[in-house]
């Protein structure tokens, strides 16, 4: 079952563009096509140096809203290099996006996921958990690890705070290759991960978790991936560095 609440779309810009007016267009850009759109949750997730400049440029309370690629889970202290929450809190970040493959891939744990997913919530914002397996192997062992990094990344978690939990099915090896999983892979992996959350806190709980994917989302294949893979909207990378891409994956939600 999709979700009766709004699709959410959300565009990971990773660690582009290279400056902040470049970064500030693209956020303006993004801001004037959407407007037309007002049933789908739209997100962006610049670098966070960008985020103050972005917010300004934006103003407040708008279409897209602003989400981070990281969060470190104390307030504060001596985290050289970190960001806390309460500090993106004061650029109104919504959203925060944890355990992308890229940041697994660079040392971080499903300990320390469970731990920003807290953290995030806690905060009042979002948390955005991706999951997803390196290869499918032929006797579905893939399901196992997407199983156990879910239930890790959930783990003490309350049921009466999924409604600020998205779980963002990311197989590595569709991200940034061209390869999208197809629209009945996402169809089955949606229903797995449903099943996952059901048996932790039940069905009318799951449900309340928006379920995404990403791996190379574009114009093209959004329609098909959202309308058979049933899935309650996008997390995308590459596609969202361009305004036209980002705004059609967009529209293509509300199938
Ligand atoms: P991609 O990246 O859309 O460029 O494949 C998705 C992601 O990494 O979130």
């Amino acid at each position: 079952m999709q979700k009766i609440t709004n699709p959410l779309v959300v565009g990971n810009w990773k660690m582009n563009p290279q400056s902040i007016e470049v970064a500030i267009r693209l956020a303006r850009d993004i801001k004037k096509k959407i407007v037309r759109i007002s049933s789908v949750d739209v997100v962006i997730a610049p670098p966070a140096v960008y985020l103050g400049g972005i917010r300004e440029a934006l103003g407040k309370n708008t279409q897209p809203m602003l989400g981070a690629q990281n969060a470190h889970p104390e307030k504060l202290g001596a985290h050289t290099g970190e960001i806390s929450l309460p500090m993106l809190k004061n650029f109104n970040v919504g959203y925060v996006i944890i355990g992308h493959s890229e940041r697994r891939a660079e040392g971080e744990t499903d300990d320390m996921v469970n731990k920003k997913v807290h953290a995030t919530i806690k905060n009042e914002l979002t948390a955005i958990v991706c999951v997803g397996e390196r290869l499918r192997d032929h006797s579905a062992h893939y399901l196992n690890h997407i199983e156990l990094q879910i239930r890790s990344a959930c783990a003490g978690l309350s049921k009466a705070k999924l409604n600020q939990l998205v779980v963002a099915y990311e197989p590595i090896w569709a991200i940034g290759t061209g390869n999208n999983a197809t629209p009945a892979d996402v169809h089955e992996m949606r229903l797995f991960i449903e099943k996952v959350l059901s048996d932790i806190y039940g069905r009318t709980y799951a449900a309340k978790v928006r379920i995404l994917y990403g791996g190379s989302v574009n114009p093209k294949n959004a329609y098909a991936l959202m309308k058979e893979g049933m899935v309650d909207g996008f997390l995308v990378g590459g596609a969202s560095l361009h305004a036209d891409d980002f705004y059609e994956i967009t529209k293509a939600t509300l199938v």
